[in-house]
């Protein structure tokens, strides 16, 4: 698919092709070997196993996994029964909604965030105010924009199902007494547990850059030639190089799970949000963290609580996304201030000052057309999730 250009001149009945741009056979793109490794550490094959979650015991457990897939589709945790989890996270938008800001019962304060890949982050949210996939799925259950519900109602909910209830008790044992306040915070951090062990599930599948980046490491130059223009070729180049966007977009999730300012403004008359060091606050103190008795870690599998950081460098800081969701998945930003790509990528070309904290990322100086192979590049990442098709839809009733 290489931009070439022949030039035909016929002369007589004899055909010459003067100039032609391209060698054929095609020779392999002449990647560096430091960027072939780069490119290796941002191929889908460099992803490790997912580990099981030491603060969840039931992370891998199937029928957990069951029993949360039953309740991220049902609007039994929410006294309207109106809204459930997938309300927000539509499996068909990747799980996000389309919109700037998620609405449930009220509007959530910030853009829906797709959850796929999500269980490798060890925070969860812009702001990483958890710190785990279980402890994230209670919060939208007593959020009032959210669900608008308490732990005292969900655990009802589901002791008061036949379904539910069977499911849950072949998991976690009988339903216990539910006057004892202790008892219904295990069985409300249980509901997170089966939760995350379906979300565990949602797996991003290869894209063409994926394909692309085997037939690099195979040296197969025919493979390279089908899978990439020059554009897609020329933004890879751009954004491991000049754009130094792998700075933080970086491993196979194409995110360092790290939380950077990186200037976006709130919307008129919005607060600045403070992002990460409001986050990093609210996990420490939140009772169901890691080292919290509902955890089923030992206290040294939570390293990452206890040295996240709290300085000044995370006002306004949020976590890095990962690009492999880029499709269907606008807006983009904490606020789903952006609508397309390219108002993206223009603003990481000028990098504004910060509204609040210090923007890390500095003016790319590139040509629109320059963003423009940026962009092409960006949309070779795309692909369907791995997760087989029962999982992204509701179970059968
Ligand atoms: C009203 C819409 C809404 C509902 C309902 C909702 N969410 Fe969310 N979800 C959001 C928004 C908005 C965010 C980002 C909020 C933030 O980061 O401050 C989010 C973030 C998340 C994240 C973090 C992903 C990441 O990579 O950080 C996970 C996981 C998640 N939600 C799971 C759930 C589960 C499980 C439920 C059901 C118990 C649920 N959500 C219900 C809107 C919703
Ligand atoms: C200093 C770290 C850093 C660098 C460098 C960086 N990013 Fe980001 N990127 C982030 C963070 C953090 C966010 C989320 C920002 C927010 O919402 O406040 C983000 C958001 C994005 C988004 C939106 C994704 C979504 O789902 O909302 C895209 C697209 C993106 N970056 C692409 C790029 C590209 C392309 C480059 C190189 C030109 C780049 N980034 C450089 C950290 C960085």
């Amino acid at each position: 698919m290489k931009n070439t250009t022949y030039w035909l001149v016929v002369v007589g009945s004899v055909a010459l092709a003067v100039g032609a741009s391209r060698i054929w056979p095609p020779v392999s793109d002449d990647w560096t070997d430091t960027e072939i490794e780069m490119l290796r550490s941002l191929w889908i094959g460099s992803l490790p196993e997912l580990p099981a979650d030491p603060s969840n015991a039931y992370s891998e457990d199937p029928r957990a996994a069951e029993l949360g897939h039953e309740l991220f589709f049902s609007t039994a945790l929410s006294p309207s029964r109106a809204i459930a989890c997938a309300t927000c996270h539509r499996p068909e938008l990747r799980f996000t909604d389309g919109m700037q800001k998620g609405r449930g019962i009220g509007q959530s304060k910030r853009n829906t965030k797709s959850i796929v890949g999500a269980a490798y982050s060890p925070w969860q949210y812009w702001d990483g105010r958890r710190d785990s996939q279980w402890s994230q799925a209670l919060s939208p259950i007593e959020d009032p924009a959210e669900h608008g519900g308490s732990r005292g109602q969900a655990v009802a909910a589901v002791a008061s199902d036949t379904r539910l209830r069977g499911q849950y008790e072949a998991v976690f044992g009988d339903m216990p007494d539910r006057s004892d306040a202790r008892e219904v915070d295990t069985v409300f951090a249980n509901i997170g547990k089966a939760i995350a062990a379906y979300e565990r599930l949602l797996m991003p599948g290869p894209s063409r850059f994926d394909h692309y980046v085997e037939a690099v490491l195979a040296g197969d130059a025919v493979k390279q030639d089908e899978l990439y223009t020059d554009d897609e070729r020329a933004g890879l180049r751009l954004f491991i190089n000049e754009a130094a966007c792998t700075q933080c977009h970086n491993g196979p999730l194409l995110t360092n799970h790290e939380f950077h300012n990186t200037g976006l403004l709130s919307f008129p008359g919005e607060i600045p949000d403070k992002g990460r060091a409001a986050g990093v606050r609210e996990v420490l103190v939140d009772p169901f963290n890691c080292v919290g008795e509902f955890s089923d870690a030992e206290p040294e599998d939570c390293a990452e609580l206890e040295f996240a950081r709290t300085g000044p460098e995370v006002l306004g800081a949020f976590r890095t996304p990962s690009l492999r969701n880029l499709q269907n998945t606008q807006p983009y930003m904490h606020k789903g201030q952006m609508f397309s790509l390219a108002e993206v990528l223009e603003h990481y070309n000028e990098a504004p000052l910060a509204m609040i904290g210090h923007n890390e990322s500095k003016p790319l100086g590139l040509s629109a057309a320059e963003l423009l192979q940026l962009e092409a590049f960006l949309m070779t990442l795309a692909a369907p999730l791995s997760t087989p098709q029962r999982w992204l839809r509701p179970p059968d009733q």
